[in-house]
């Protein structure tokens, strides 16, 4: 645990964007972060940010306060019944490490998440989802540790709150916990889920005729390397915007205009807009402005080509979210945290 000063945080987020944090430091137990919590620097600047693999985060400043890394390591199995493995990960392990640990051990319903950059901890900031699974799905509880109060508390599924892209710590408990471990509740007998857009037509190319998670886990990796950029080859944070979320009435009545708007049934009601789409029909997919830039290849992903700066990348968002407003009278929401 070494307390470093005005160090550039372009190493700690998969955007790349040189900014500078006035102190920073890494954790590798819980020990060390009440120590860290109690340092009387981290009181006067009495602002702190918890750091995993910075593959959500967009800097569009210097970082006036404490960057804290978490590398709390370690998965175990905790426990087991007739049908479910509860499998424990600590918050510094690399998600996608930790996926194919569970795989390796045969611990179902997490394959459908395959390659999700980021570490543990983060998964049920945003409750992460990817073709068709969230973590709500395989969540069964979460420790955390209590920033003001410096207690560790337990979270049940219940408690989290989980929504689509939410959770109770993007909203009331903001800033106020550090996730330490999560708790899955993983399948003994695998239900494959392969629903959600090409993975049936990925596992055909493969040339499967067995179903496995080990399957689904390749195909979702090659669905996703063909669309999305590679942080440490092209500067980002995967979804930019959320799917916004409107009535069946208003898309009824929006597709009079617009046959082609592309929406999916998310209750009775409601139906999700593919965002993607949207940017794509405003003409932004594959533009570039300086190092600044929409995808070419997934138009919902904003792309740093070097020496973007964050304030580049956040004014490129605030034109795309007027164009698709002006277009479509949708209002785009930012999925990525803004700081
Ligand atoms: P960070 O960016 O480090 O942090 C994100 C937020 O969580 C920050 O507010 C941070 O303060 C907070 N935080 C992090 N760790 C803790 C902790 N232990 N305790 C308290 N607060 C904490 N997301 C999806 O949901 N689905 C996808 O399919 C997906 N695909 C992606 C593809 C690419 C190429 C990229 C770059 C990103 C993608 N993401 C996706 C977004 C991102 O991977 C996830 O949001 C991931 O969970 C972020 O993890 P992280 O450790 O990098 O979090
Ligand atoms: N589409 C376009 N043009 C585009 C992009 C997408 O027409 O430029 C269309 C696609 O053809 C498809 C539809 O939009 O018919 C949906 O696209 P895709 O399957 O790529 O998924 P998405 O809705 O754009 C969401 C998540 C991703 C997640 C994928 C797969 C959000 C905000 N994003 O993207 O998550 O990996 O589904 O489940 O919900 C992330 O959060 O960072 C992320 C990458």
């Amino acid at each position: 645990m070494q307390l470093q000063q005005s160090i550039s945080l372009k190493p700690y987020n998969t955007f790349g964007i040189n900014v500078l944090a006035k102190y920073f430091a890494s954790f590798f137990t819980v020990d060390e972060l009440s120590e860290l919590l109690n340092n009387s620097k981290l009181q006067t600047t009495n602002s702190q940010l918890i750091l995993g693999g910075g593959s959500n985060i967009l800097f569009t400043q210097n970082f006036d306060g404490f960057v804290l890394k978490n590398e709390l390591k370690g998965i175990s199995l905790v426990d087991e019944d007739a049908d479910y493995y509860y499998v424990k990960a600590a918050a510094g392990e690399v998600w996608h490490q930790f996926v194919q640990h569970c795989i390796a051990n045969n611990y179902a319903g997490i394959e459908n998440l395959s390659l999700i950059p980021g570490n543990v901890g983060a998964s049920p900031m945003q409750n992460i989802g990817a073709y068709g699974v969230e973590i709500k799905d395989i969540f069964f509880c979460l420790e955390a540790y209590h920033i003001h109060e410096q207690k560790t508390i337990t979270f049940s599924l219940q408690d989290c709150q989980f929504g689509y892209r939410e959770s109770v710590f993007k909203q009331q408990y903001k800033g106020q916990f550090v996730i330490l471990s999560v708790t899955y509740k993983l399948r003994k007998r695998p239900v494959f889920n392969t629903s959600y857009g090409a993975i049936n037509a990925e596992l055909e190319k493969m040339g499967v005729t067995d179903l496995s998670i080990q399957a689904i886990s390749q195909a979702i990796i090659h669905i996703r390397s063909s669309k999305l950029p590679d942080p440490k080859k092209i500067g980002n944070a995967g979804s930019f915007f959320k799917n916004p979320q409107i009535s069946k009435f208003r898309l009824h009545v929006m597709k009079e205009d617009c046959e082609k708007i592309l929406a999916y049934p998310v209750d009775d009601k409601h139906y999700k807009i593919a965002a993607g789409w949207l940017i794509e029909q405003c003409g932004w997919k594959g533009f570039r402005k300086g190092d600044a830039g929409c995808n070419p290849l997934q138009a919902l992903v904003l792309v740093n080509y070097g020496n973007a700066t964050g304030k580049e990348i956040f004014d490129l968002s605030t034109e795309i979210i007027q164009s698709v407003e002006a277009k479509f009278g949708i209002t785009l929401e930012r999925e990525v945290n803004i700081m």
